[in-house]
């Protein structure tokens, strides 16, 4: 359990590198001049960040034969690397991270280490005193209480977010322009209501420790007004730890100023995401160190969605909602892959009884309509997500989306599900090929989701019994929209590979 946090840790770590395009990698040249191997300290720099700070990473590392191990550190992260070196050439991974590739790939160039991550040009030399990154003062989290319920979040939250699609190539134009959108598509009235802005908007702190926006986000008052003007709500992002997951600046000892400034730009939504607060701080206190800006968004006075972004660690469905939490992620990131998404949802399974109005668990933003599955894997996504009442942000262009993603992202019938007022979590009734959720809703029915897990087009079958329930009254098909009939108390369909045949059952 603890190395599976750790490593969820040192994924987080490495895709934040990855995302800020930067560093770590730089690092990890770190081959020693004259063939002696990697072993070593090495200072990487890496490009300039959105707000005009250059990235910097350390990298330790250790060669022993051709294995490497070590660490790397950067702007208050840190995280194991472990990998092969082969003659100059070397790769490296991040320990406990479930990627089968490399996230560095480089040569030993005159003492230099040369390469790319993931994609990122690289560069690291040997570190000197001036390269070492300063450790923070360490503050003290506060005694634990229970903050207050917000009254937010009766059903799980939906909206859009940046991150998935946009990453850091998100501004004040791109929000703006997707607020129409949501609007025009359709989504607002769907009840797609919060347009989520995610890391790299931030630009330095002053010396009153006045965060600044950075060149992207002129005003974010603005900003709010526009959104707000639209009938949509604003969401924004920071760290409890003193850089954010792309190495930006965060609320590291300033939670209140920065919930107050939140709350004067007129923000709805905090996505919260521990990042570089696990250099600082053990997984043991995660919860003292959410109650604090728990604490500091109820005292604000204005109401705001709290987003807990722990991937899951410290079991953070028992405590969530203690520390004002709305939604709180149970997983590590997601990719547009269906391996990934189906690894996600199946991670809810033990979660299952912490949902319910107010507080939700995350299996994380929806990939749908971003390219790298197939419709009837979007549709599996988002019946799923629907089924385990999942907060529903797309992640998506919303400007430029296609019929399909549309028909997948405005199925009304399916979004009631997710919307149910029961608030009941969807928990498998059935596993093997044709894994089978089910989920009770707030009239009585229940909404039901057969996944074909197979690579062939299968045969489902639903029976009352499945789903406890007495002699089937009504039933009805969520993506064909149209009424079936239970025959002999059970109901067939063929689903195709990596498909959902999701029904919705009424009985007596
Ligand atoms: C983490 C989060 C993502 C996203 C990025 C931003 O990886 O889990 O959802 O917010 O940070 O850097």
């Amino acid at each position: 359990m603890d190395n599976g946090k750790c490593g969820e840790r040192a994924a987080r770590s490495f895709r934040f590198a990855s995302v800020a395009g930067f560093l770590l990698c730089l690092a990890v040249c770190g081959v020693v001049a004259g063939g002696q191997g990697l072993t070593g300290r090495w200072a990487a720099s890496g490009k300039t960040m959105e707000n005009g700070e250059v990235q910097k990473a350390i990298l330790e590392l250790k060669q022993t034969g051709s294995e490497l191990t070590g660490n790397i550190t950067a702007l208050g992260f840190g995280t194991d690397v472990k990998g092969t070196a082969t003659g100059d050439h070397f790769e490296l991974f991040g320990v406990g991270w479930n990627d089968p590739k490399p996230f560095l790939v480089g040569d030993l160039v005159n003492g230099e280490l040369h390469g790319k991550q993931w994609g990122d040009t690289f560069l690291a030399k040997p570190a000197t005193a001036a390269d070492e990154i300063p450790k923070l003062p360490y503050i003290e989290p506060p005694a634990l209480h229970k903050v207050p319920n917000n009254g937010l979040a009766k059903t799980p939250p939906m909206g859009w977010n940046s991150w998935n699609l946009f990453a850091e190539k998100v501004d004040d134009q791109t929000v703006r322009t997707m607020a129409d959108a949501m609007v025009s598509s359709g989504m607002k009235d769907a009840g797609y209501i919060y347009v989520n802005i995610d890391d790299t908007w931030e630009g330095v702190r002053d010396a009153q420790g006045v965060l600044a926006t950075n060149h992207k986000f002129p005003d974010m008052k603005a900003l709010a007004d526009y959104v707000h003007s639209k009938g949509l709500k604003l969401g924004i992002y920071s760290s409890p730890g003193p850089r954010t997951c792309g190495s930006y600046p965060a609320s590291y000892g300033h939670e209140e100023q920065d919930a107050k400034m939140f709350a004067a730009w007129g923000i709805d939504y905090l996505k919260y995401d521990w990042c570089s607060a696990g250099s600082i701080y053990k997984n043991e206190q995660l919860q003292p160190v959410y109650q604090k800006m728990g604490d500091a968004l109820q005292a604000t006075g204005r109401p705001m969605i709290y987003s807990l972004c722990e991937y899951g660690m410290g079991a953070v469905e028992k405590w969530g909602p203690e520390v004002g939490g709305n939604v709180w992620r149970t997983t590590g990131d997601i990719r547009d892959e269906w391996a990934s998404m189906m690894d996600n949802v199946e991670k809810q399974v033990p979660t299952a009884p912490y949902a319910g109005p107010g507080h939700w668990n995350d299996p994380d933003m929806l990939e749908v309509g971003n390219g790298h599955m197939t419709d009837d894997e979007y549709r599996t996504h988002m019946g799923l997500w629907s089924l385990v009442a999942s907060p529903l942000l797309a992640g998506n262009d919303i400007r430029t989306m296609s019929a399909t993603t549309k028909s997948i992202l405005l199925n009304k019938e399916v979004i009631a599900v997710n919307q149910d007022s029961l608030g009941k979590q969807a928990s498998p009734v059935k596993n093997g090929d044709l894994e089978t959720w089910a989920k009770p809703m707030a009239d009585g029915s229940v909404a039901v989701g057969v996944v074909n897990l197979g690579s062939a087009p299968a045969k489902a079958t639903i029976t009352a019994g499945d789903l406890h329930l007495g002699a089937v009254t009504k039933a009805r098909d969520l993506w064909s929209h149209k009424d079936v009939k239970f025959s002999g108390g059970s109901y067939s369909d063929t689903v195709p590979s990596h498909g959902i045949l999701m029904l919705r059952v009424w009985a007596h």
